[in-house]
């Protein structure tokens, strides 16, 4: 059912709407994400369900998120969950932990994955479990998150930060950056523009 989606969308739409943004980049970001939702073009569901081992932080996460300002979204993504699909995207590295069962992504719209296709835009959630280093990586697209739960150290171009609900992270093009979360799921809306379809990589 893509009208739930729709909806976990026009709520991301609404709430972002309603924030002041006076950094212009962020603003920029936003209002192309914004631009690229006016109109969503369905795309027909995947045959592949199977959600990442991670997808079992998401309860935790939405709970978290209920006492922040994103407690809508919370709500939208609680009662879309059953057409949302969490994976992890990485090629297996060899001698390294599994991180599928404490990382995922859900895209919700993108050029070949989500709900509704988008062809200078992705727009998703990120979602790591407690206790977990998320290593540096980097992509060619600019990214904006936006924390919806989980105190969490983000390290960018190497220089840590500590952020909270509510905050809004820029990573320009090919900036390196990580995540560290402390005792709480973390969890993040996401929005890609740029060269959307090259892959991110782990830079070690
Ligand atoms: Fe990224």
């Amino acid at each position: 059912m893509t009208e739930r989606v729709a909806h976990l969308i026009h709520t991301i739409r609404a709430y972002y709407e309603g924030l002041a943004i006076a950094d212009a980049a962020v603003k920029r970001e936003v209002d192309h994400m914004l631009s690229s939702t006016e109109m969503l073009d369905p795309v027909a569901p995947s045959g592949n369900r199977v959600n990442a081992g991670a997808v079992k932080h998401l309860p935790a996460a939405l709970d978290a998120t209920r006492k922040g300002p994103g407690r809508a979204v919370a709500d939208a993504i609680a009662a879309a969950q059953d057409d949302l699909l969490w994976y992890y995207g990485y090629a297996p590295r060899p001698g390294e932990r599994d991180l599928s069962q404490d990382i995922a992504f859900c895209e919700i719209l993108g050029p070949t994955t989500g709900s509704f296709r988008s062809a200078d835009t992705r727009l998703g959630f990120t979602l790591i479990g407690p206790r977990m280093h998320y290593p540096a990586h980097s992509h060619p697209a600019a990214e904006l998150y936006h924390l919806l739960a989980g105190s969490s150290t983000w390290i960018k171009a190497g220089e840590p930060s500590r952020k909270t609900p509510g905050d809004f992270i820029f990573h320009p093009s090919g900036v390196s950056h990580a995540m560290e979360t402390d005792d709480a799921s973390l969890l993040s809306i996401y929005s890609w523009s740029g060269d959307i379809i090259s892959r991110s990589t782990y830079l070690a």
